[in-house]
C-alpha cells in the first residue's frame, strides 16, 4: 500500500523519521498535528486549552480520515491518535502502520532536549516526574501501538532501515 502511518509516543521521532522516509521513497510527508493547526488556525496547545482534549480527539480523528485519502504519503500521527475511537483499526485498513518503539529512557532524553510549549500533556514535567509520566503513559498506550503491522527499534537511522526493508 502506498500510505505509511508512523505511530508512537511523543518524542519517538515520528516527524524526523517520517521526513527522511518520505524523501527515500519519494513520497509526500504529512504531519497530522501540523495539518490540524493549519486547518483550524490554532496550535494544538490552543485547541487543548480552549476546546479541551475531547474536542481535540474529534478533530484529530477527522484529520486522520482526511489524510488517509492521500496517496504516496508518509503520515506522522500524534502520539495519542492510535488510542482513541477505532483509529488504529482504521489506519491498519488504510495503509502500513509502523510503531516507533523506543525505550522510556530514550523518550525522556529526547523530550527533555526538545522542550517546547508544543505538547500540552507534558506541561512543565521534567526529571523524575517526566520519566514516571512517560512510563505510565506508554504502559497504557502500548496495547494500541502493538497492533501496528511493524514495530521498529533503535536509532533513527536503524528504524529507517528497518522500515525500508519491511514495507515492500
Ligand atoms: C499527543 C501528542 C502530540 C499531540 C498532542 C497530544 C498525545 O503529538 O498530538 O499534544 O496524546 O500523545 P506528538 O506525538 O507529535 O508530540
Amino acid at each position: 500500500m502506498n500510505r505509511i502511518f508512523l505511530i508512537g509516543y511523543m518524542g519517538s521521532g515520528k516527524t524526523t523519521i517520517g521526513k527522511l522516509l518520505a524523501e527515500r521513497l519519494n513520497y509526500t510527508f504529512v504531519d497530522m498535528d501540523t495539518h490540524i493547526e493549519e486547518k483550524y488556525f490554532k496550535s494544538v496547545s490552543q485547541i487543548f486549552a480552549e476546546l479541551g482534549e475531547r474536542q481535540f480527539r474529534l478533530l484529530e480523528q477527522q484529520c486522520l480520515h482526511e489524510v488517509s485519502e492521500f496517496e504516496n504519503v508518509v503520515i506522522a500521527t500524534g502520539g495519542g491518535a492510535p488510542c482513541f475511537f477505532d483509529n488504529m483499526e482504521y489506519m491498519n485498513s488504510h495503509g502500513i502502520t509502523v510503531y516507533i518503539n523506543i525505550t522510556v529512557e530514550q523518550l525522556a532524553i529526547r523530550l527533555e532536549n526538545s522542550r517546547t510549549n508544543k505538547r500540552p500533556l507534558l506541561a512543565n514535567r521534567k526529571g523524575e516526574e517526566l520519566n514516571t509520566f512517560i512510563a505510565e503513559g506508554l504502559a497504557k498506550r502500548e496495547s494500541f501501538y502493538k497492533k501496528a503491522y511493524l514495530s521498529a527499534t533503535g536509532s533513527d537511522e536503524e528504524i529507517l532501515n528497518q522500515i525500508c526493508l519491511n514495507i515492500h
